[in-house]
């Protein structure tokens, strides 16, 4: 889990964060979701420590680590597995030496280790197979998988990814997206990725953080994205035409389902103002000398049950 507390950043007298707090749950895919040049990347970069915060602070499971002792943010950020917007592979790498890069940084697995560990992590991406190919070869989505298994090589315990989709097309882009929502459940890492993406957000938004102008405005899951009364947010959403569709079609089906239940429930009250009749109906042929009110006073007994 990271938690990250009231974090301030200006770059001279221009604010871009103001004060954001959240918690990051480990096992989810947690996206923080915004316009362009709302401050995303930035957080993002305060987080994992390349940018330093004018104030606040960032814990790591519990283990404060902004303006902590070099050593323990080294340590913590041995456990950090980052994914660049452009993938930044190193051009003049095969895809084998890409990944294996930061085992030779971070860990101290010998060769045959390391080549073991590089083949897991790119059969895991759908990559076996491509060790010798150049990052020229490859496509965008095979790029961005491999920037994945780079992230992931060192055994990370949380994982970042800026943009991860974007340049892709929509398939390939649900597959990365896929593909970073199941490494994160099947390793129970903390994931953060930012977006501006609503496709990921409905596909793999665990948890949503939206930012508007450096400030937090709302957060919570896919389910409740579409019925908040933020208007930024509400802006931001319904920009995209398939969302409106969508939140329309929302809207008619409960509006169905509402009516079917109010059917149903009118139909079971007059199943239930039918049954006492039918009784009285079937004692109407008995005499009833005990109950000088006759049958009408039984329906109405029947009715105040309803
Ligand atoms: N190193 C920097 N120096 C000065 N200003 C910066 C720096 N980094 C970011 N900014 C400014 O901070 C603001 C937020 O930038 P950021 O990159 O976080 O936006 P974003 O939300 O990630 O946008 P996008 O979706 O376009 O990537 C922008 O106005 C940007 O110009
Ligand atoms: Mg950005």
């Amino acid at each position: 889990m990271i938690e990250i507390h009231n974090i301030h950043k200006a770059f001279g007298d221009k604010k871009v964060l103001d004060g954001v707090s959240g918690v990051f749950e480990t096992g989810k895919t947690n996206l923080l979701l915004g316009a362009s040049g709302t401050g995303k990347s930035v957080l993002l970069k305060c987080i994992v420590g390349l940018i330093k915060p004018d104030l606040g602070s960032v814990t790591f499971d519990g283990t404060y680590f902004t303006n902590n002792k070099l050593d323990i943010r080294q340590e913590i950020r041995r456990k950090i597995g980052m994914l660049f917007q452009s993938s930044a592979l190193f051009d003049s790498m095969t895809v084998e030496k890409n990944v294996e890069f930061p085992l030779k940084m971070l860990t101290d697995m010998n060769k045959e280790e390391r080549m073991e560990r590089v083949n897991f992590c790119l059969k895991r991406v759908g990559l076996e197979g491509s060790n010798k190919k150049m990052p020229a070869e490859l496509s965008g989505g095979m790029k961005k998988r491999v920037g994945i298994a780079r992230a992931i090589a060192p055994h990370c315990t949380y994982l970042f990814c800026d943009e991860p989709n974007s340049g892709l097309d929509p398939q390939t882009a649900l597959k990365i997206d896929e593909l970073i929502k199941e490494i994160t459940e099947e390793y129970n890492i903390t994931t953060i990725i930012v977006t501006h993406d609503m496709n990921s957000v409905i596909e793999i938004g665990d948890k949503i953080f939206f930012l508007h102008e450096g400030k937090k405005l709302w957060e919570g899951t896919r389910d409740e994205i579409m019925d908040s009364n933020i208007k930024e947010l509400n802006e931001f959403i319904f920009a995209n035409r398939l969302m409106r569709d969508a939140k329309k079609v929302e809207e008619e089906e409960r509006e169905e389902e509402e009516e079917r239940q109010h059917n149903g429930q009118l139909s079971a009250s007059q199943g239930k103002e039918k049954a006492p009749s039918e009784e009285t109906v079937e004692t109407q042929d008995e005499p009833q000398p005990e109950n000088p009110e006759g049958p009408a006073a039984t329906t109405q007994t029947g009715k105040d049950k309803v």
